[in-house]
């Protein structure tokens, strides 16, 4: 039995999907902990490819449970659209949970997303526009609406009422939009209430009786670690915790009962949206690595910004999730590189710096030190051990792991879920802190 966390350890789009597509196999439990639809994956079930944003991709495997926690925020349209796409395809939904305390993300929060952006100009965040940061600043506002009241026919229409009355003076006089009707969405919501009424549970109680019963539970973080509310290139960020911490809020459950962190990180860096990014490659060679990586986002289909990997963020998302092994995905699009650079440290006014600085200003004027590396030309997508592995590829990858003080369990070479080496048992592999982390292998 093992409580997992898997997180993003960079800016998100790291490819955990398929990391926590190969370890859903093992879980009987899966649970989403925090984010809404802003994340996405795509999943490839008989020939049919169809996008996912809610629901965790373990809702694949027949017997297990997937759960949408408490710290998420949902958007019903979409859930539902979701719950179509599956059961279209023959397969169950009835192992899907949704917590009732989840907050929901309604109309007003996806014009106030848009039009706030709009309203920043050049101090946009570059939001998905999904209604995230409006939703998650209703939940501290407690002006929020949670899926107990969407489901409660009395309260829904009262708590509404009300609520939209309130949004509907801050469309109109601070963004100069029309109101919404009242009457509409509580109707609209009230047909959603009774589409969702069968998977709304208490979750963090299922999940206690899961960990009860020793089954083995993997915690899904959406996002990435520099995207953290907290933690992150704030205001850049997210509105929620991305990082293994976030999972013990989000799903409620005590810190105790988490055994392992599992960081997945890109051979490489990318990001989405505004924001400082030191190693941010413009022209010919940003180019390369987005076409190569088919780097373009789930849920908005921008082109995410490519880099070269950062290995103080590397190091950062080390220390802040408590990592205990890595997954490097994407290795295979640097294969045709000629030299392949890593950042080893920043300089700031002329001088060195090891560590993330908390202020995005600070971060926008990091000049990156690189290290560079000889590429080694040659596909690695058809390698399944390390021995199959070119050496330098090797060497690229051993290089990070001692740059970062941990081991990696798993290198990913492509989207199929056997385009994928294990290094070592993630899950049951030993942990980082039992390491000498002056001498860390590739593998423990
Ligand atoms: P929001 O989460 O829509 O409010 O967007 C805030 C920031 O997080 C923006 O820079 C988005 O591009 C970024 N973001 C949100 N979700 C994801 C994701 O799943 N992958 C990568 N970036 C994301």
């Amino acid at each position: 039995m093992a409580n997992v966390v898997v997180i993003g350890a960079q800016w998100g789009d790291e490819g955990k999907g398929k990391v926590t597509d190969l370890l859903s196999r093992s879980a009987d439990v899966v649970v989403r902990y925090q984010g809404g639809v802003n994340a996405g994956h795509t999943v490839v079930v008989k020939d049919q490819t169809f996008k996912l944003h809610l629901i965790p991709s373990g809702i694949l495997y027949p017997d297990t449970k997937c759960i949408i926690g408490s710290g998420t925020v949902i958007d019903p349209a979409v859930l539902i659209e979701e719950l179509d796409q599956i059961e279209a395809l023959g397969i169950s939904t009835k192992n899907l949970l949704i917590s009732e305390t989840a907050h929901v993300t309604m109309p007003y929060h996806r014009l106030i997303d848009k039009a706030s952006e709009e309203r920043r100009g050049s101090q946009k965040i570059g939001t998905t526009g999904r209604g995230i940061g409006p939703t998650y600043a209703d939940k501290s506002e407690r002006t929020g609406i949670r899926v107990l009241d969407l489901i409660d026919p009395e309260a829904l229409p009262q708590q509404l009422n009300w609520t939209i009355n309130y949004k509907n003076v801050i469309l109109e006089k601070l963004y100069d939009l029309p109101p919404l009707d009242p009457a509409v969405v509580i109707e609209q919501y009230q047909t959603y209430a009774e589409r969702l009424r069968p998977h709304v549970v208490d979750s963090s109680l299922k999940i206690y009786e899961a960990i009860e019963q020793k089954r083995n539970i993997l915690f899904e973080g959406a996002q990435g670690t520099l995207l953290d509310l907290d933690h992150g290139t704030y205001p850049y960020v997210t509105s929620s915790n991305p990082v293994a911490g976030g999972a013990c809020i989000g799903a409620g459950v005590g810190p105790t009962m988490i055994d392992r962190v599992i960081g997945v990180a890109k051979a490489y860096t990318t990001r989405v949206g505004e924001g400082p990014f030191p190693t941010e490659l413009e022209g010919t060679l940003g180019e390369l690595l987005c076409a190569r990586g088919a780097e373009f986002g789930t849920t908005t289909g921008r082109r995410r910004r490519c880099g070269w990997f950062d290995s103080v963020i590397g190091r950062y998302a080390v220390r802040i999730n408590g990592i205990d092994c890595l997954a490097i995905t994407k290795l295979d699009v640097l294969d045709t590189l000629e030299e392949i650079k890593v950042c080893l440290a920043y300089e700031i006014d002329g001088e060195r710096c090891e560590h993330f600085p908390s202020s995005s200003r600070k971060f926008s004027q990091c000049l990156p030190i690189y290290k560079t590396l000889p590429g080694w030309q040659q596909s690695t997508s058809e390698c399944r051990s390390l021995e199959d592995l070119p050496t330098k590829a090797l060497d690229y990858l051993k290089f990070l792991a001692e740059l970062m003080a941990v081991p990696i369990a798993l290198v990913s070479l492509g989207a199929s879920r056997d385009q994928t080496i294990i290094v070592e048992d993630p899950i049951h592999g030993p942990k980082r802190a039992l390491l000498d982390t002056n001498n860390v292998p590739l593998s423990s």
